[in-house]
């Protein structure tokens, strides 16, 4: 056995480890959440970190790395591109992982279909590499990403040259033919969407000339600060609420040690469990705070329940703190403005599980992208909401939620539908948590995909979540 085969194998002992091992979860009645603890690294960060890496010449070391199902994917598809990539097994590195570069335009074209699983990032983003590169590749995924629209980069890699072949209405599975010989852009994405601006970013690369990303809304810019670090010709400036992104391609890429910081959006459930139970306290250590990510924040503190940010720093070119939540005694209902969408995008599920409890009526609008997310994330909620007991009104792009504060706790003692969506998961286990009788789910699987050792992590802190058959 080669020595890179016994490597492989530890890595996949250690991602056993994280699975968690149930389908059915119940989460029963919780009194508060109290407690002290970090929350697993950033996906986007840890998607880029990999990527990126891959491009450099040399060795990239990524510290705090989620070691979740699409990041795993990511790196699976990049391994099957030729990029070495493994674990640090030495006793000092506590889960740090090593990214050999093959340098921008390196790839090599893969042997068998990339299945990128349940993760648009990994195939929004990995079509932009894949497109300015001489190589082939099939990618396909999971029941819920092949239903996931992907016209949004096809359009403009096709217009850089690359040749893409979808299944009927822009969908997985997909043949992609990069070009050695790609072409500048110069677009307007038609959606807020950091993963269309980042596979225009990363086709952009290695094309020869300038290309310019023109964003109506900024969305977050996790690429453009990583490539910033790496020597990239890439520059931004900023436009009303949006933002121009000019890239210089054919530039070397220099590797940078990356440290991902904790991921808000996971931190985003144990801090609505914290604002939904009175006299909570919880403090979770080293979360991203980037301020195009950090919208939830806000929702929060307009809503009643201010999170306090402490220990602010800059930790490989990202803003990180610590945040202490103590839960209110009442939460405010909101007519959430729209402009917050894009800076919390995948924080509304359990946003929406937040004004379940607030005083009054809550109004969410302006979210017509949830429809397309993991799962159509406005349906799933309200379904969820409604079996639980909650008033909640569908709207095309939103929900009218009706919150219990100062009235009998919504019911519970159902069981929802979860979708193959890790955060309509989440979100319905912290739901359960203040219902009157326990709220089951029938899937619990999807929570790896973002959030390893979710139940442990939330039990830990005073959440009662069992497994049911
Ligand atoms: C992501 C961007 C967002 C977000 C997704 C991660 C990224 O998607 O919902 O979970 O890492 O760039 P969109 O670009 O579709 O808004």
């Amino acid at each position: 056995m080669s020595t890179k085969k016994v490597n492989l194998d530890k890595m996949e002992q250690v991602a056993v480890h994280h699975i968690e091992p149930h389908r059915g979860l119940q989460s029963a009645p919780a009194e508060r959440i109290e407690g002290r603890c970090t929350v697993p690294g950033d996906k986007s960060i840890s998607h880029r970190a990999l990527m990126l890496g891959s491009l450099t010449i040399g060795r990239t070391r990524i510290i705090n790395l989620l070691e979740g199902e699409d990041v795993r994917a990511t790196a699976a598809a990049l391994r099957a591109m030729g990029v070495a990539i493994h674990r640090d097994s030495s006793a000092k590195a506590g889960g740090d992982w090593l990214v050999d570069g093959v340098g921008v335009g390196g790839l090599k074209s893969p042997d068998d279909v990339l299945d990128m699983g349940n993760s648009g990032t990994s195939t929004r983003l990995l079509m932009g590499m894949l497109a300015s590169q001489p190589v082939r590749a099939i990618l396909s995924g999971d029941a819920s990403l092949r239903k996931r629209p992907m016209g949004r980069v096809i359009d403009p890699l096709t217009q850089m040259g690359a040749v893409i072949d979808a299944a009927d209405g822009g969908r997985l599975p997909l043949l992609i033919r990069g070009t050695g010989t790609a072409l500048p852009i110069d677009h307007a994405p038609k959606v807020a969407s950091a993963q269309v601006k980042s596979a225009i970013i990363l086709a952009a690369l290695n094309a020869p000339g300038t290309s310019t990303i023109c964003e109506a809304q900024a969305t977050r810019d996790h690429s453009e600060r990583m490539l910033k670090a790496m020597g990239a010709g890439i520059e931004t400036e900023e436009k009303g609420a949006g933002r121009i992104i000019r890239i210089t391609g054919e530039i070397e890429l220099k590797p940078v040690d990356i440290t991902v910081p904790g991921d808000i959006s996971s931190a985003a459930f144990p801090l609505v469990a914290a604002a939904i139970h009175p006299g909570s306290e919880l403090y979770l250590e080293g979360v991203g705070i980037n301020p195009l990510r950090a919208g939830i924040l806000d929702a929060l503190a307009l809503m009643g329940a201010p999170v306090s940010i402490q220990n602010e720093r800059m930790e490989g070119g990202e803003p990180v703190a610590d945040l202490l939540m103590r839960g209110p005694d009442h939460l405010k209902a909101v007519d959430l403005d729209p402009a917050l969408a894009s800076l919390m995008i995948d924080e509304f599920p359990v946003l929406f599980v937040a004004a379940a409890m607030a005083d009054g009526v809550s109004r969410f609008t302006g979210l017509q992208e949830l429809r397309v997310k993991e799962s159509d994330r406005i349906a799933a909620m309200a379904a969820v909401l409604s079996a639980a007991g909650v008033g909640v009104e569908e709207l095309p792009d939103g929900l009218i939620i009706s919150g219990h504060a100062g009235r009998a706790r919504p019911a519970g003692g159902a069981r929802v539908q979860t979708h193959l969506d890790h955060r309509i998961a989440m979100a319905a286990l912290v739901l359960g948590s203040v219902c009157a009788a326990p709220l089951a789910i029938d899937d619990a699987a999807p929570i790896t995909t973002s959030f390893p050792g979710f139940v442990g992590l939330m039990n830990g802190l005073g959440m009662k979540i069992t497994e049911v058959s």
